[in-house]
């Protein structure tokens, strides 16, 4: 049969291709490097929860969950928050699960961001803001993180806020810096938000993985940030299980309620059986246990590099490294992960894709969730160059 030309349509996203996870991902598989590009594990999650997902299959819960999700995952999380930030969330009301961070971010941006509202976004930055910004009819308004400590610079945030502003958005701890707020940060937030109608959107989906003596520090801590922030999490993240995509959103009621109405026509609800093991699962096992785990899988890749002509960057949180390779070649970041993952099968991701404008610093990002014995051989071709 032969085919009549294409119908096409505008695109919304001119700009966009597919993303430089799944390209270098792709790229890695061509080479059969080491993938430490993606943030994602390559070891199993606890056995314990994949048969829980089973069983509760076997049980028959395989039909639609309530759209906010099932009321005992609700109550963990809200349990969960009350413990580590002294934060109340009413579980009925004040707690959503989601198809990952990914989703509930999708739906707080399209239920907060009208045409011509401003949003203040941190470069690097993870590409799923800017996007969904744009789709609302919102404008990004970027702010650089400082250089080479990836900090925010308060005073410059003063300087872009105005009548427009309508969000911002802080991630700790950082994708990709692995940098984490400070008490201090919470600070400057609140001062630059109070008396505003400001709302915060707080991505936290490493909240579990801090390092040495950091803390993770929220906005739910602060009445004065609580009552105008969503808080995003990820079970995919936390449990090394990326790939069942559940998350969660956190707000004051008046916000869930408008969350809730687009998450209900996004994706009504969230895989059932997953829901039912995600919560028996974390009634027995604390979510907060994995960051000595993650230290030693960083300190295993750092120590593997100490000789080498890599500059290795604090990593505070998060499960990434950044490695600045000036030393190395003289490559463009792109070039030099490109030529790393095809000439000495290492995939990693260049920094500059997380900027708007491409800032490029010679620094590479690398994702140490991965066993030791990948991170021992990565290290070692890498500590060769
Ligand atoms: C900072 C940040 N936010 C959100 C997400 C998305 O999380 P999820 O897989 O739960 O949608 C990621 C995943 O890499 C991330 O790094």
């Amino acid at each position: 049969m032969t085919r009549d030309p294409q119908v096409r349509i505008t695109s919304k996203l001119p700009q966009s291709g597919i993303t430089i996870f799944s390209a270098m991902s792709a790229l890695a598989q061509e080479h059969q490097a080491l993938n430490l590009s993606q943030g994602f594990p390559d070891f199993e999650a606890d056995p314990k929860l994949i048969s829980l997902v089973q069983e509760y299959m076997q049980q028959g819960h395989n039909q639609y969950a309530p759209s906010p999700g099932i009321l005992p995952l609700r109550e963990i999380v809200s349990e969960g928050r009350e413990k580590q930030h002294g934060a109340l969330y009413n579980p009925d009301t004040e707690v959503t699960i989601t198809a990952g961070a990914t989703q509930a971010i999708a739906a707080i941006l399209t239920a907060s961001i009208r045409e011509g509202d401003e949003v203040i976004l941190f470069t690097p930055a993870y590409d799923c803001y800017a996007p969904y910004v744009e789709l609302n009819g919102g404008i990004p308004v970027y702010v650089k993180l400082s250089f080479p400590d990836y900090r925010v610079d308060w005073q410059q945030v003063k300087k872009v806020l105005n009548h427009r502003t309508r969000m911002i958005i802080v991630n700790t701890p950082h994708n990709p810096s692995a940098t984490v707020f400070t008490q201090q940060d919470l600070d400057y937030l609140e001062e630059i938000t109070k008396g505003s109608n400001i709302l915060i959107l707080s991505d936290e989906v490493y909240e579990h993985i801090v390092f040495d003596d950091m803390q993770h520090v929220s906005v739910s801590e602060r009445p004065e940030l609580f009552k105008r922030s969503f808080v995003v999490g990820s079970f995919g993240k936390t449990l090394h299980v990326t790939g069942w995509k559940t998350g969660y959103c956190l707000a004051p009621e008046a916000l869930t309620t408008e969350v809730r109405k687009i998450h209900q026509y996004m994706v009504f609800s969230v895989n059932t059986p997953v829901q039912y093991a995600l919560a028996e699962y974390l009634r027995e096992v604390s979510a907060t246990g994995i960051s000595p785990m993650y230290q030693q899988k960083r300190d295993i890749f750092r120590q593997a590099l100490q000789n080498s002509r890599f500059n290795i960057l604090p990593s505070q949180g998060s499960y990434f490294q950044l490695l600045d390779y000036s030393a190395v070649s003289n490559l463009g970041d792109v070039e030099f992960a490109r030529e790393l993952t095809i000439e000495h099968g290492i995939a990693s991701i260049p920094l500059s894709v997380f900027y708007n404008e491409h800032t490029d610093h010679k620094v590479l990002r690398f994702c140490f969730a991965k066993k030791e014995e990948t991170l021992r051989e990565a290290g070692s071709i890498l500590a060769k160059l």
